[in-house]
């Protein structure tokens, strides 16, 4: 198990941290701006960000809602939504600390007009999440989200461009070569969430898929960096401490050419509630 999918968004130093990265550097303003745009918010009245986080992808749909809206920001570690709501000020913005799976007890039944969820979907119980999301739903609502490259079996581009190895290659070297790591026997259980089970839940769901699209973004060394000094995110796992995770990622970092740009390919996908009349109603 990664420390990811521990208890550590519950955090105070990982909330901080991510907030801090978030609004710093493009990766997550950029998917959650992208996202919003394909929810098509220009008449919508009533959005759902899940496992909205710190707020950055509830900003995003602030910013393409109109002025009646309203935006609940749903996630369950409280830690994540008290940074949050330090940084986003807007009255049509209300925050609900609750699991992703139990919306339909936090939104009113077939008023929603989008729900968006930006890196986190692989996280929850999708077929769960669907069956709430379908719940809260209006008619012809969208229900917009992203699953990274690896959990959804896409071929990284990483090494695409690139000259020297990646930060995250030389973090495991230095960590072998300074403390002794050796890196667990990995068991090939194949992608977490491929497009065929994605497809699956959301059609048990009711929802049907209207569009996927693989989407590249460019980040540079230096974002990279600062992405892995997130203590939740940061490499190897193992018994070491966020110290020497650090020295690690410094003495890697060193090693890099800094002009260098990391490619990470998602699939993004657009599953809509059905309307009444059409044939998968
Ligand atoms: C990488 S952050 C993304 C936050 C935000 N969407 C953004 O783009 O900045 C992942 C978030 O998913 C939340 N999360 C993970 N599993 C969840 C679940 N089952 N229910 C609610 N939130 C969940 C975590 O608490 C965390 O805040």
């Amino acid at each position: 198990m990664t420390p990811d999918a521990l208890t550590g968004w519950d955090e105070d130093a990982n909330a901080e941290a991510y907030a801090a990265f978030a609004r710093a550097f493009p990766m997550y303003s950029a998917t959650s701006r992208d996202l919003a745009d394909r929810a098509r918010l220009t008449d919508s009245r009533l959005i759902v960000d899940l496992c909205g986080g710190t707020g950055v992808t509830a900003q995003a749909i602030l910013d393409l809602a109109p002025a009646r809206a309203a935006v609940i920001s749903l996630d369950n570690a409280a830690a994540m939504q008290r940074v949050g709501q330090r940084i986003v000020h807007d009255p049509r913005l209300s925050w609900v600390t609750a699991p992703a799976e139990h919306l339909a007890e936090h939104a009113p039944p077939h008023q929603v007009d989008a729900v968006v969820c930006n890196s986190a979907i692989w996280k929850t119980d999708v077929s769960a999440v669907a069956a709430a999301v379908h719940g809260v739903l209006r008619p012809g609502g969208r229900f917009v989200f992203n699953i990274g490259a690896g959990f959804a079996g896409l071929t990284q581009p990483n090494g695409q461009g690139r000259t020297g190895p990646s930060l995250d290659s030389l973090i495991h070297r230095i960590a072998a070569r300074d403390y002794g790591y050796t890196p667990p026997p990995t068991l090939d259980t194949g992608p977490k969430l491929p497009l065929a089970a994605v497809t699956h839940f959301l059609t048990e769901a009711g929802l049907t898929v209207v569009h996927t699209e693989v989407t590249t973004q460019h980040t540079a060394m230096a974002e990279r960096k600062a992405w892995l000094s997130i203590p939740i995110f940061a490499r190897p796992n193992g018994d070491f401490t966020h110290a020497q995770r650090l020295d690690m990622l410094e003495k890697a970092y060193a090693r890099t050419n800094p002009e260098e740009t990391t490619m990470t390919n998602w699939l993004v996908v657009v599953a809509q509630r059905d309307e009444p009349g059409s044939p998968a109603f």
